[in-house]
């Protein structure tokens, strides 16, 4: 950069930043004082909405290698050769807590990763968790509130977040993860990454296939216990962001090996789970994490908030060859994201340099609005039209799904062993018995704040049908806590 004197947003130079304008010596400052009148205005409006969830996050840029042949199951052009190398940029995050909150709590961490395609931009907005609380959009903004902070209070409240995850019994898996082991990650590097959703893949001769995403950690899984993250988060809130950084600068870069769990179309209908709910993992003997994949962080962000607070990620944001699959929740967020966008970053959020396209260009006919930067500039902004614009394909990105029935407020389709219960029972079933204890442990202690016995009652109920005896041992810690 070019060095020179001190400058006025419109380039004058300027003479004193030090002592503003007065009307003499001691007397009132002067609203001609140009410099200072700009300074205060532009201060004033430094921030912008913070993310209404996941406000607390760090970025990194990186690469992602294909290492095995996936073309019998998708066209996308980024997977279509061994070796094939694609910029991305991944956002980690907490969820629930604000921009300043401490890194070290047990929360879901998200997993927002940008592939730069030639085909466009592909984001694949996961969390580190492989379920997630419920299975249907409309609810979401219910249980965020639950997590955020409590109208009266201020605070976030054990009595909200326990009411509502005992009132969605689908929350069960999810909350029997988050308060095991794997609830508070010691650092981003050290966690694994879900897709969590079923997405399309589909080939070149047009056939369907469900997917699931996996990114394991290649640093191995590291997490902190409950008193190792109160302790953390207390003398070094930003533990995972310098983490994160400081890696990267040493050269130490990050690697998660990167897989996919493949359904043929045809085994959805009759899968034992329902495919497309979020509350629930195919498990791995049914169909196995097929590996394809390596990515790498290897490039700090220059500054955080061009380039990690005004990214934006959205899982609408498809290549051809991969689409998204009816799980009601997905529906949901292809419109909920680029709404936030929209409203947090602006309309032309899409043209920064770390959300814009890197490997082909953005064509639209859209134009103009706050900050538009005139990118497009004298040519025409309609089509069809005659001079030479961009063109429809006439190929769309995923194929069709057939539809039946009628259109009603109807809940996502049981299959033959779907319950609320059956996966987290599971997953308890698979703990030692030192991951019980602690698992119990971190439940009895967040249960135990809740002021109603009624609420707290029926948290537990939930982890009983889970199994019988996670339920009562977790009665037990929770009635020696209450005392
Ligand atoms: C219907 C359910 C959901 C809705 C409506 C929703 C909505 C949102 C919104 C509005 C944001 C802020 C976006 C922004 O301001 O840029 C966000 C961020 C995020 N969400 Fe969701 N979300 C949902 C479920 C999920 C699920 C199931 C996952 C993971 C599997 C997830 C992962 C994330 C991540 C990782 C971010 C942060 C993205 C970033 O780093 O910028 N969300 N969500």
């Amino acid at each position: 950069m070019t060095q020179g004197p001190l400058t006025t947003e419109a380039g004058a130079p300027v003479a004193d930043n030090q002592n503003s304008e007065t009307a003499g010596i001691g007397g009132p400052v002067l609203v001609q004082d140009q410099l200072l009148l700009e300074k205060l205005a532009h201060f004033n409006r430094e921030r912008i909405p913070e993310r209404v969830v996941h406000a607390r996050g760090a970025g990194a840029y990186g690469t992602f290698t294909v290492t095995a042949d996936v073309t019998p199951y998708t066209r996308a052009h980024f997977l279509s050769e061994i070796g094939k190398e694609t910029e991305v940029f991944l956002r980690f995050s907490t969820v629930a807590g604000n921009l300043g909150a401490a890194d070290a709590v047990r929360d879901p961490r998200g997993f927002a990763l940008k592939f730069y395609t030639e085909e466009g931009n592909y984001d694949l907005v996961g969390n580190n968790t492989p379920v997630f609380f419920i299975r249907d959009a409309i609810k979401f903004p219910d249980f965020i509130h639950t997590q955020k902070r409590d109208p009266y209070t201020g605070s976030q409240e054990a009595d909200n977040v326990w009411d509502f995850w005992s009132l969605s019994p689908e929350s069960t898996h999810q909350v029997t993860w988050l308060f095991g082991d794997r609830g508070i990650p010691a650092s981003y590097r050290h966690m694994d990454g879900f897709g969590s959703h079923t997405f399309q893949w589909n080939n070149e001769a047009g056939e369907v296939f469900w997917v699931k995403y996996h990114f394991k950690t290649d640093q191995g899984i590291k997490n902190l216990t409950q008193a190792e993250a109160n302790k953390l988060a207390g003398e070094d809130p930003d533990s995972h962001q310098r983490d994160l950084r400081q890696s990267i600068e040493r050269g130490e870069y990050p690697t998660w090996t990167v897989g996919v769990q493949i359904m043929p179309a045809a085994d959805a209908a009759t899968y034992r789970f329902n495919p497309f709910d979020l509350t629930k993992v195919w498990p791995h003997a049914d169909y196995p994490v097929i590996e394809f994949g390596k990515l790498e962080l290897n490039r700090n962000p220059e500054n955080i908030f061009a380039e990690v607070e005004q990214s934006i990620f959205s899982p609408a944001h498809f290549v051809p060859g991969i689409g998204p699959s009816p799980d009601k929740m997905l529906q949901g967020r292809l419109f909920g994201y680029g709404d936030a966008h929209r409203y947090r970053v602006g309309i032309n959020a899409d043209h920064l340099p770390v959300n814009r396209p890197h490997a082909t260009e953005a064509r639209t006919n859209s134009r103009d609005g706050y900050l538009y930067d005139g990118r497009h500039k004298g040519a025409k902004n309609y089509e069809p039209n005659s001079f030479g614009g961009p063109q429809q394909t006439g190929r769309p990105l995923w194929q069709p799904l057939p539809v039946t029935g009628a259109t009603g407020d109807h809940p996502a389709p049981l299959h033959a062993e779907d319950n609320d219960f059956v996966q987290a029972g599971n997953l308890y079933r698979l703990m030692t018995e030192e991951e019980k204890n602690r698992l119990i442990e971190n439940l009895a202690g967040s249960i135990s704040q809740v002021s109603r016995e009624d609420i707290a009652e029926r948290a537990i109920n939930n982890f009983r049908q889970a199994d019988g005896d996670f339920g009562k041992r977790l009665e037990a810690a929770v009635q020696a806590l209450r005392g």
